[in-house]
């Protein structure tokens, strides 16, 4: 496994249309093992393949109700609404706060290709559709109100 290096904002990675996944192979393990040490040593919250130059539609999401990997994710509904602070490991020691659904329902796909379901719901639908934003070229700080440096926060 290896720590991926993080794109910061400015890269034109970051701005492109992510690709499906159409290979579940040793590869695609051996990104998701890379994402998810990259991740957790970034003590971050989700991380999307475009962040570390990978343009194809993978995220994947460490949160209270565990970790989870997301492939070729499809948002099929969503409901309600929250209203607070977001931060972005390709946006360094900024925040902002951003509106977003308080409830996702979502299906994607496992590493083995599998599909599943997840009704998510607060912090956890944040962070998805957060990460699912990066898949589509968007970054939080497009939509976000009294964008600030982090020492401003506390
Ligand atoms: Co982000």
């Amino acid at each position: 496994m290896a720590l991926l290096e993080i794109l910061q904002v400015g890269d034109d990675r970051l701005r492109e249309v992510s690709q499906s996944v159409s290979s579940f192979d040793l590869n695609l393990t051996n990104l998701l093992n890379d994402m998810k040490e990259t991740l957790k040593n970034a003590k971050g919250a989700g991380l999307a393949a475009p962040q570390v130059g990978v343009l194809k539609r993978i995220f994947v999401v460490d949160v209270e109700e565990g970790y989870f990997e997301f492939i070729n994710p499809i948002i099929l509904g969503t409901s309600g609404s929250q209203y607070g602070a977001e931060g972005c490991l390709s946006v360094k020691g900024k925040w902002g706060d951003v509106k977003r659904p308080r409830k996702v329902t979502i299906k994607a796909q496992d590493r083995f290709g599998k599909w599943f379901k997840i009704v998510a719901k607060d912090f956890f639908a944040k962070a998805i559709c957060h990460e699912y934003d990066h898949l589509e070229g968007i970054l939080y700080i497009d939509m976000a109100d009294n964008i600030r440096d982090e020492d401003e926060s506390k």
